[in-house]
C-alpha cells in the first residue's frame, strides 16, 4: 500500500510530518500518529474541528460543511481533514475556525 508523508507547518514550531495510508483522510493518518496533530471532532464533515488550509500537494476532496468552509474558503486551499483524501504528499497548516460551533440547546427540564 503507498503512503503519503503529510507535513504540519504551525507557526513558531518547526514542522511535523506524519503518514497517510492511500484512501485514508488526512484525519485519519493524523489520528494514527501520537502527536494527534490535528483535532478530532465528528469525523464526518460537520463540525469543523479538524479545519486545515492545505498549502501544496494534490487530493480529493468528500462533502464538507459550508459553515465550516465556504466556497472562498475551499479555492484558497481550506479544507475539513476528515473529508480529504491525499493523492500526493501535502503541506498543511492549522486553520482554526472562524465562526463558533453550532450551539446545543439547553435541555429542558420537566
Ligand atoms: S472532525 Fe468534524 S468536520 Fe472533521
Amino acid at each position: 500500500m503507498h503512503s503519503y508523508t503529510i507535513t504540519l507547518h504551525r507557526e513558531g514550531q518547526p514542522p511535523a510530518a506524519f503518514t497517510v495510508q492511500s484512501g485514508q483522510s488526512l484525519l485519519v493518518g493524523a489520528e494514527a500518529d501520537p502527536r494527534r496533530p490535528v483535532p478530532v471532532g465528528c469525523r464526518g464533515g460537520g463540525c469543523g474541528l479538524c479545519r486545515v488550509r492545505i498549502l501544496t500537494g494534490d487530493y480529493q476532496r468528500g462533502r464538507m460543511s459550508r459553515t465550516y468552509i465556504s466556497a472562498r474558503d475551499a479555492q484558497q486551499g481550506y479544507a475539513l481533514a476528515c473529508r480529504v483524501l491525499p493523492l500526493t504528499d501535502m503541506d498543511i497548516m492549522p486553520a482554526p475556525l472562524t465562526v463558533p460551533a453550532p450551539a446545543i440547546p439547553p435541555k429542558e427540564t420537566a
